[in-house]
């Protein structure tokens, strides 16, 4: 077999010269004893492993900031045979537990399963440790099943996870709820039948940071520095410093007494007026969206659930479909969806969809087309019952044909913390024109 190799990025490459203040000279004059050729940009994306570790370590970047990545696909579409294919039991509590099967996702993904649900009726569900990822599951059928969520059952904690019967709305397949990071969860079946659910698990968006950004100093300063306080108290108090403004001299400046303010930062259960945050932020000059205390809409355990009848009373109109919400939280505005009915039998190229998220669509019920614009490329698909696909953001697209979908998106392809650099981005028209194979050097004299 091939030994599989990386490919130096020339764009990457040039980015990184630049931002080390180098030059492709002064990289040759350094390697010369290394290499027996001079790199530049017509050879460089033809280099071997070998000279891009040099010029990694010459540049001192890990070789991933310069080598060519493979892009995501426009769209990946499993049918629902490829899907069973990946079936696998898991045992669990000494019993057949799940069945779990991976739905289509771009390679490094994090990817949403489907899990039949085994654990009989008779026996209470083993929980879980729960994980990082936040996520959203939905209760996909046939049958109703039991979710569990702490030791000591309650009412939050132990609910019977149900599926919509009724022929007319059925679309709307059953109930959903989101799950934060680290809540344990468990099902089992509330009769002999089947009941399966997706659990759309999404990447973490500080799984970076608290594993790999932090060392385990700051790591340990910042758990210790938040201990029985809030995030965005804590981190305001610190924007604050690392400033250079005290917290009596802030005080001063927005006519607070000095005790209030430090006990608004030290005593979580504190309040104050939400205008003394901007006018914090209005003299340190920076966003108090980041700062002001959030209300958030969970239960005991965490979880936010939303019952099937909550979907159905959301029906609405949306474009050529009928669509209905599912559970979402602003905890993680990225991960969202709607429960959508596909009705137009028009035998038309149909691209009435383009969203700033990418998508799964697992097929409920009918037979589908769908539409995908790539690059000028029209492509249309048939779908059928238990086939799912992922799709790229920012790809037009559209569905027509009589059936049913279950819609979820996520901020693996494009995030909101993505979304917020993009709107404080300066000329960020300029920029999106400019940056693509961008090959201008940092303003030297070549010669
Ligand atoms: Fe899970």
């Amino acid at each position: 077999m091939e030994k599989s190799h990386s490919t130096l990025d020339r764009t990457k490459f040039n980015r990184w010269l630049n931002i080390r203040k180098t030059t492709l000279k002064e990289l040759n004059r350094k390697l010369k004893d290394k290499l027996n050729f001079n790199i530049s940009f017509n050879n460089c994306e033809t280099v071997d492993d070998y000279a891009i570790s040099l010029i990694s370590d010459c540049l001192d970047i890990s070789p991933s900031k310069i080598t060519k990545i493979n892009l995501v696909p426009t769209f990946i579409l499993k049918t629902k045979e490829e899907i069973e294919d990946t079936k696998r039991p898991i045992t669990k509590d000494g019993i057949h537990f799940y069945n779990y099967y991976t739905l289509p996702t771009p390679s490094g993904y994090v990817a949403p399963v489907l899990l039949d649900i085994m654990c009989p009726k008779n026996k209470l569900p083993k929980l879980n440790n729960g994980h990082l990822e936040p996520a959203i599951t939905i209760s996909m059928g046939p049958n109703d099943i039991y979710a569990r969520f702490t030791e000591k059952l309650n009412k939050e904690s132990w609910i019977k996870f149900e599926v919509n019967k009724n022929k007319k709305t059925n679309w709307i397949v059953g109930s959903s709820y989101f799950e934060p990071s680290f809540c344990r969860h468990s099902y089992s079946r509330v009769d002999s039948g089947l009941g399966r659910i997706i659990s759309y698990t999404t990447k973490s968006n500080i799984e970076s940071l608290l594993n790999d950004k932090l060392n385990d100093n700051s790591f340990e300063n910042l758990a210790k520095a938040n201990k029985g306080k809030k995030i965005n108290r804590t981190l305001l108090k610190m924007e604050m410093e690392s400033k250079g403004y005290s917290i009596l001299e802030i005080a001063k400046k927005i006519k607070l007494s000095l005790k209030k303010l430090k006990k608004f930062f030290n005593n979580s259960k504190s309040v104050l007026d939400k205008k003394y945050i901007i006018k914090i932020c209005q003299i340190i000059n920076s966003d108090p969206n980041l700062f002001l205390d959030k209300k958030q809409k969970e239960d005991s355990v965490g979880k936010l659930y939303f019952d099937y009848r909550e979907s159905i009373k959301s029906i609405r109109k949306y474009k050529s479909y009928q669509v209905a919400s599912i559970a979402n939280s602003k905890r993680f505005p990225d991960l969202s969806g709607y429960f959508m009915k596909v009705d137009n039998k028009k035998n038309i190229f149909l691209n009435d969809l383009f969203d700033s998220k990418c998508s799964h669509y697992f097929v409920t019920g009918g037979k589908i087309k769908i539409h995908i614009n790539s690059k000028n490329k029209k492509i249309t698909k048939n779908l059928k019952n238990g086939d799912c696909l992922w799709i790229s953001a920012f790809t037009h697209h559209g569905f027509t044909g009589s059936g049913s979908l279950l819609k979820i998106s996520d901020g693996q392809n494009i995030s909101y913390l993505d979304k917020e650099d993009l709107t404080n981005t300066y000329n960020i028209n300029g920029v999106l024109n400019r940056v693509r194979g961008d090959m201008q050097n940092w303003g030297y004299d070549e010669k």
